[in-house]
């Protein structure tokens, strides 16, 4: 079975020669495998020549940019029906044809929102942006900015790498996870910037956004590589952040889009540890930005803490889901699920030393204390771990947005904020 490994998660021109070598050697979608990186089988040399509809090549181009791992599998598929004349584009219903519209419409979207969202700050030479797109959005908007936009010098940064313009060359590097402000965002790059400018090599060329309706051009070569570097000052968290990203120690790596470590700064006065990412935390690759992380903030805000001074982590470091049509329900993670990533969970906790642990609900605090926990009956009290650490246990935040009623709901909350200040008392060590 061939094995194609692209060269990035970008990498347009590298599944367009996949493409045509699996069509013309006659390889069918079911005995191919796509991955980024990795392994790769030689390809077969197929003889002969054919053509795809410009449709489907704009359509294709988009899509491979979404953050979806079954993109390139789906897309080779497409490639195939159309040159065995069962033309998918003919049917507005074909299921593969709408979902590859959704991952097209959703990365022309997120670049739109990209665009419109990412702030720059003026250092001394050039402006300096960080955003965590949803999906591979960053060359595309560079090479935007670049050309609307040619005098102005930028460093673009992301969680999967960043973008560097100084007038003449577009060039690509690391990436950075996120900075808790300005200043830190500031600060890394006065340390680092130098380094990651030195590191980066000139830029692809991948299709933008906005041309759908336009023939795309192809690209040179791939750009962004899988790099992430954690803004931790702890070298030994930062290495475990990058190890981490190619964690398998268990199964639910293969389905989840990427692993969702821990963020915050190593001097954290408390670490606040969840169950594990949901569907948005998978694809944004932070925790607590969904629904549940909405609701913290504000919890969290009422109770007087800046999230900014917390770490904050979950029990399980992969989402953990069951598909439903096209969405992606939350399943709890089992004990032993939560018992093999605790190994990421004991590495954060080794590394930053916090002298408080906020856990929130069941996972977070069997994950912990290594049993089941009756969180309604052991909430709201600090006590002692046996290595004299201290830890409190609350309610998730998800429990609360899931109570119907809304009165129970608002006396929940209520109580929440309750736990949270308390725990506010303690991070200020009263
Ligand atoms: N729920 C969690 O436990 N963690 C997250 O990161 C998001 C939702």
């Amino acid at each position: 079975m061939p094995n194609v490994a692209l060269r990035s998660e970008t990498d347009w021109d590298g599944w367009r020669q996949a493409t045509r070598a699996l069509v013309l050697a006659s390889v069918p979608p079911s005995e191919v495998t796509w991955s980024v990186v990795g392994p790769a089988t030689d390809l077969p040399s197929g003889t002969g020549s054919f053509t795809v509809s410009r449709a489907l090549v704009a359509l294709a181009s988009l899509a491979i940019q979404a953050r979806d791992q079954d993109r390139f599998g789906l897309l080779y598929g497409l490639v195939w029906r159309a040159n065995a004349g069962d033309n998918p584009l003919a049917s507005e219903t074909d299921p593969d044809l709408l979902l590859a519209r959704r991952l097209a419409f959703a990365v022309r979207a997120e670049a739109h929102r990209m665009r419109t969202h990412v702030r720059f700050l003026a250092t001394e030479d050039r402006l300096l942006g960080w955003y965590a797109p949803a999906h591979f959005v960053l060359e595309a908007n560079a090479q935007l900015l670049a050309r609307r936009f040619p005098k102005a010098m930028f460093s673009l940064i992301t969680p999967d790498g960043s973008a560097h313009w100084d007038g003449a060359e577009l060039r690509f590097g690391t990436g950075l996870r996120q900075p808790e402000d300005d200043d830190t965002l500031l600060a890394w790059w006065n340390a680092h910037g130098a380094a990651v400018l030195d590191e980066a090599t000139i830029g692809t060329s991948v299709p933008e956004a906005e041309d759908l309706d336009e023939a795309p051009r192809p690209p040179d070569r791939p750009a962004i590589g899988p790099v992430v570097l954690a803004l931790a000052t702890d070298p030994g968290l930062r290495t475990a952040v990058r190890q981490a990203v190619t964690c398998q120690r268990c199964a639910l790596h293969i389905p989840a889009t990427q692993t969702v470590f821990g963020e915050g700064p190593a001097g954290a006065a408390a670490m606040f540890i969840g169950e594990q990412p949901g569907d948005q935390e998978d694809i944004i690759g932070r925790p607590f930005v969904g629904p549940a992380g909405q609701l913290l903030d504000r919890a969290m805000e009422e109770a007087g803490i800046d999230r900014r001074t917390i770490y904050i982590t979950n029990a399980v470091k992969h989402f953990k889901f069951a598909p439903r049509g096209t969405r992606r329900i939350h399943q709890s993670p089992s004990p032993e699920e939560i018992q093999i990533c605790r190994f990421w969970l004991d590495v954060e906790r080794v590394h930053l030393r916090l002298k408080l642990l906020v856990l929130m609900g069941a996972s977070g605090a069997r994950a912990v204390l290594g049993r089941p926990v009756a969180v309604t009956r052991e909430r709201g009290r600090p006590f002692r771990l046996e290595d004299g650490q201290l830890a409190f246990i609350t309610v998730h935040p998800s429990y609360l947005l899931r109570i119907p009623d809304e009165a129970s709901k608002a006396r929940e909350y209520q109580a929440f904020v309750r736990d949270l200040a308390m725990v506010r008392d303690l991070m200020e060590g009263g």
